[in-house]
């Protein structure tokens, strides 16, 4: 009889299963964003429950103005580096605008690449009712989906901008409706961003799926950051969701003007760096 051998420790592995138990525990799930090997490296070592491979590697690594130019094949390229770096953390990858909402079966196609090429252990997608048929076709066959609910980006031309959303009774209302059918579809998480702090508590609470929160307060199970905000890597002023626990873009740019100019004053290289 052959041996089975488990590559992973699965009692560490992070799964969707564990996160709902998290919810119903009490344990407040973490989630970040990530990019690239040494990121996720760095984020799975400290013990990061989710890496978000999120489509705002649109903006934050490849300099577009906002999520809707990344392709599904940029998403595989970076999800693919991430996992290289991740023992066990569950990576969440980010369906991309136009890779899902045409049709169910086109976001498996979508999907199943991302899991199959990249590595991905789950898939996220904006929208809310109507993605349901969506999501239960994903999660049917065998692909863990997370929802995504609020200030959907990829869906900026239609709201105008960056704008909070579910300020309205009804809006509210609409929200939760949404975020019911989704559960009711298989999704086992659903993001909340950019909604006021109490519609998030209002949700968390009609929900047995865990909401992770992003500028939807402290009510959530759980939040999610990106990485550039949490370290002051992006140019420009932090948005007020955001929270800067180590200004390493600033050490950065000290230390790039402090290697150019001990190349041009001839102080590096010196024997020591020398063969
Ligand atoms: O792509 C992303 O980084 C996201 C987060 C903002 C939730 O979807």
């Amino acid at each position: 009889m052959s041996q089975l051998t488990l590559p992973e420790k699965a009692s560490e592995r992070i799964t969707a299963p564990r996160l709902i138990d998290f919810k119903h525990e009490g344990r407040k799930i973490v989630v970040v964003t990530a990019y690239d090997y040494p990121s996720a490296r760095l984020a799975d070592r400290a013990g990061i429950d989710v890496i978000l491979v999120g489509d705002t590697v649109a903006i934050m690594a490849l300099g577009h103005k906002t999520t809707v130019p990344v392709t599904l094949d940029e998403m595989i390229h970076h999800t693919k580096a991430v996992r290289r770096g991740v023992k066990n953390a569950l990576i969440l990858a980010d369906l991309p605008f136009g890779t899902y909402q045409a049709s169910p079966q086109e976001a498996f196609q979508s999907a199943s690449r991302l899991l199959k090429e990249a590595g991905a252990h789950a898939v996220k997608l904006e929208g809310g009712l109507h993605m349901a048929e969506t999501v239960r076709l994903l999660t049917q066959g065998g692909i863990p989906v997370v929802g995504h609910l609020g200030l959907t980006p990829q869906s900026v031309n239609v709201f105008g901008g960056n704008k909070i959303q579910g300020r309205t009774s009804d809006a509210a209302d609409q929200m939760l409706t949404a975020a019911l059918a989704l559960e009711e579809a298989g999704a086992f998480a659903i993001v909340l961003e950019a909604i006021p702090a109490n519609l998030a508590h209002r949700l968390t609470h009609a929900l047995n799926i865990p909401t992770i929160g992003i500028g939807a307060g402290a009510g959530c199970d759980g939040q999610v950051q990106v990485w550039h905000d949490l370290f002051g890597i992006f140019p420009g002023k932090p948005l007020r969701h955001t929270k800067i626990y180590a200004d390493i873009g600033a050490l950065l740019e000290q230390a790039l003007r402090s290697y150019a100019d001990e190349v041009r004053s001839d102080i590096f290289p010196t024997e020591e760096h020398s063969h």
